[in-house]
């Protein structure tokens, strides 16, 4: 697939698979938004990056068991879903799907 039919599908390219390492959130920008995106045991996930509660950067958030916590007052979300796990947060935040390409991880928006 070309790159321009990449992008004419939604399909956002991020980094190399290689660079992400387990355990541990990455920021990036796509189609003007902020993705989170977490390399776990079972695959690569991607959710909004700014917390629902108060706009904590959820990529730099604790990640154990699926779910990662935000920074600034603890709230979890689920990295596969991005639904809440525990207040103070009570709203999810988007789930986006990801494919991973020649090595290449994108997401779908
Ligand atoms: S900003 Fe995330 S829990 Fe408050």
């Amino acid at each position: 697939m070309a790159g321009s039919d990449v992008f004419a599908a939604g399909l956002f390219p991020l980094c190399a698979l290689a660079d992400l390492p387990l355990e541990e959130g990455r920021c990036f920008e796509a189609d003007g938004r902020r993705i989170a995106v977490f390399r776990l045991e079972d695959g690569v996930f991607a959710i909004g990056d700014l917390c629902t509660h108060g706009h904590g950067a959820l990529s730099e958030g604790f990640v154990e068991a699926g779910e990662v916590e935000c920074p600034l007052h603890a709230g979890r979300f689920d990295i596969r879903s991005g639904r809440p796990c525990s207040a103070p947060v009570e709203e999810p935040v988007a789930a986006y799907p990801v494919e991973i390409i020649d090595g290449v991880v994108h997401v779908r928006i």
